[in-house]
């Protein structure tokens, strides 16, 4: 099933008033923290696949000199040159972009949510270990695992500059023996002058074992790992960071 999540194409602008770049600075220190563990030192070349709007690099690359994005979308491309008009972003799926070069990090976040499939990872793990330098990381952060996926409602929202938004997230079930799950959102939008209006949109996510992340990474040729997420919104323990070290 091909789904176009409308928040990624026509609703791309309204991405920083669901999830405001502001509020990923914690998150963005500890995932380069995870890189400097890893590699000994803070990376001075990163490549992130899913950059989507931009909010984790509008904080990480303060302190990595060199970075480069990439994602599906060219709307979330446009949006996150709006924070980030200095970083080169170009288009690709993290499955098969080629970008034809190497750096010391490479950093997939919650954009491999949207892998559904061990084949899927398995290209992912393929893509990240071809643009990873030898002796550099690469760090993954799906949302979920089959582990400690949990079917939830959700909500929240931001107000920007003459408009607001607020959404209803939504998780349940995908069809059965897949690791898919899907998520409905209803997004409400306030625009100045202008009557609310009310926007219904479809996602699909997958949730895979732990194992299946980890023999992947090592198939493709990484040293595997995984460290607990620790962030002040996310129980202790509830979460796990995938980490790739690929041997010099
Ligand atoms: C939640 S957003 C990522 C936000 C990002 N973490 C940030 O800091 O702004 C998810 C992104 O994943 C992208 N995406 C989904 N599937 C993808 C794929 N196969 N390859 C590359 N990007 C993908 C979408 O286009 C979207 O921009």
């Amino acid at each position: 099933m091909t789904v176009r999540p409308r928040m990624y194409h026509e609703l791309a602008a309204w991405f920083h008033l669901i999830t405001a770049p502001d509020d990923y600075a914690e998150e963005a220190a500890y995932y380069l923290q995870v890189m400097q563990n890893i590699i000994g030192h803070a990376p001075v070349s990163l490549l992130e696949l899913g950059s989507g709007g931009g909010n984790n690099a509008s904080h990480y690359k303060k302190l990595v000199p060199d970075v480069v994005l990439t994602d599906l979308s060219e709307e979330m491309l446009a949006l996150s040159r709006t924070i980030n008009p200095e970083l080169p972003h170009l288009q690709g799926d993290m499955r098969t972009v080629r970008v034809g070069r190497q750096f010391e990090a490479v950093f997939v976040h919650d954009a491999c949510s949207y892998l559904t499939t061990e084949q899927d990872i398995r290209q992912l793990a393929a893509t990240a270990f071809e643009h990873c330098l030898p002796g550099g990381v690469a760090v993954f952060c799906p949302d979920h695992t089959a582990e400690n996926l949990v079917y939830e409602t959700d909500h929240g929202g931001h107000d920007g500059q003459g408009r607001a938004l607020r959404y209803l997230e939504w998780t349940y079930p995908g069809p059965p023996g897949t690791y898919a799950f899907q998520v409905d959102y209803v997004y409400v939008l306030h625009e100045d002058g202008r009557e609310p209006r009310m926007e219904y949109d479809h996602h699909v996510n997958g949730a895979l074992p732990r194992d299946t992340w980890l023999r992947a990474l090592a198939d493709a040729g990484f040293e595997p790992g995984a460290v607990p997420l620790v962030h002040s919104e996310v129980p202790e323990g509830y979460s796990e960071v995938f980490t790739g070290w690929r041997p010099r």
